[in-house]
């Protein structure tokens, strides 16, 4: 068995699927681990790193991708390699599903098996793959590190001789894996945190890292079985509208990270809101790519509206790609070793595993 990657297209990608860590383990599962040449030098990984712990590099990437069995990325590979793909080679990544509908029908139509980690359910044993969480807690991390560093003021109350300033006041909208890794971060440094959130389980959360829930009046619990969010009804956005419109007057930084599955982001900071925040504002929007949660948001731009800074990136992961790298390709080592049939030496594709079924592209 050979589980091989190539080269994302680093313009969009800086993550990588296999770290030297992960290669050593693949190959005590048996695997035969092959990489495209320069596969991690852009995040300071060498060739020799790789061969040391027993990988093959290769020049050619399509001679690579004729020889995989198993092939883990990124995102999904360019329109040439997916036509390279044949029966009973595996695919696994983000593939994008919502938005890649025709090329990964084009994978079932050539019996690629096509796993896309995003679709993963939320259940206890599919914990250690979740790309989800472990993506999302780096970048609600990273999201306040960047709005900090383009607000003009301190973070944490000072007190001293030429007097006291005062520590800056975060709200975190959305309150799910990035939202609660935003309050963690915000808090460490020294501010005074708010959020909100629409499934009321995230409210103990949101008090157990000391941070204060703002609770929308009346509010019913917009909550799945599967525990992701269900939209708001056109009552709850006129209720939230209004206790988010009073609190913004008086905050500093906004962390946004307000998701539907599957939907367009929803708009939660409305024109009349950002002008009534304070000059010297900073938003950062982790719901950018999705639409944004913020009326002017534009995808890697920082918009300037009523004094406030709107920001919001393609990839904020691509800022902490050595960190990202290293939790995404454990999430996928335990994946594929979910997916090996060890006794046979075999991929199984056994529909029967929630994990398996769920994420296989049908
Ligand atoms: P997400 O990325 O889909 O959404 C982010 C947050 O935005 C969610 O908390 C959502 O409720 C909130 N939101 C959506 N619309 C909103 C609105 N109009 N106003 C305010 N907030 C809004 O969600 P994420 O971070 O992936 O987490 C979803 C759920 O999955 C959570 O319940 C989390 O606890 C659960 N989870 C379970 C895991 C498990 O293995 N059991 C692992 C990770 C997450």
């Amino acid at each position: 068995m050979r589980i091989c990657s190539i080269l994302e297209n680093q313009n969009i990608e800086k993550r990588i699927a296999v770290t030297p860590e992960i290669a050593k383990k693949y190959i005590s599962l048996g695997f035969e681990v092959l990489l495209s040449e320069n596969y991690g030098v852009h995040l300071g990984i060498t060739d020799a790193e790789y061969k040391n712990v027993g990988s093959k590099i290769l020049k050619d990437e399509k001679k690579i991708l004729n020889e995989a069995d198993v092939i883990v990325q990124l995102g999904l590979l360019s329109n040439e390699n997916i036509s390279l793909l044949k029966q009973d080679q595996t695919l696994i990544g983000i593939l994008n599903p919502y938005d890649n509908k025709s090329d990964l029908d084009k994978l079932v139509q050539n019996k690629v098996n096509a796993f896309s980690l995003e679709l993963l359910p939320r259940i206890t044993r599919a914990q250690s793959m979740d790309i989800l969480s472990s993506q999302a807690n780096l970048a609600g991390y990273k999201a306040v590190i960047e709005s900090f560093a383009n607000f003009e003021k301190a973070i944490p109350m000072m007190m001293t001789a030429a007097g006291t300033v005062p520590a800056a006041k975060v709200l975190v909208v959305g309150a799910g894996v990035a939202g609660l890794q935003a309050i963690a971060t915000a808090k460490r440094m020294g501010a005074i945190v708010f959020a909100t959130d629409v499934r009321m389980a995230s409210k103990e959360q949101v008090e157990s890292l000391g941070g204060k829930f703002l609770t929308v009046e009346g509010e019913e619990n917009l909550e799945t079985e599967g525990g992701y969010a269900k939209e708001a009804s056109e009552d709850f956005k006129k209720k939230q509208e209004d206790l988010l419109s009073e609190t913004l007057k008086k905050i500093d930084i906004v962390i946004c990270t307000a998701l539907i599955p599957g939907k367009k982001a929803p708009i939660i900071i409305k024109e009349n809101m950002i002008n009534n925040m304070q000059r010297g504002s900073v938003i950062y929007d982790l719901a950018a790519v999705q639409g944004g949660n913020t009326a002017f948001t534009e995808v890697d731009k920082v918009v300037e509206k009523f004094g406030v800074k709107i920001m919001g990136e393609t990839n904020i992961l691509n800022k902490l790609p050595v960190s990202a790298s290293s939790l995404y390709a454990k999430n996928v080592f335990n994946f594929v070793s979910n997916l090996l049939d060890k006794e046979n030496n075999k991929i199984n594709i056994n529909l029967e595993d929630e994990i398996i079924e769920k994420t296989l592209i049908k």
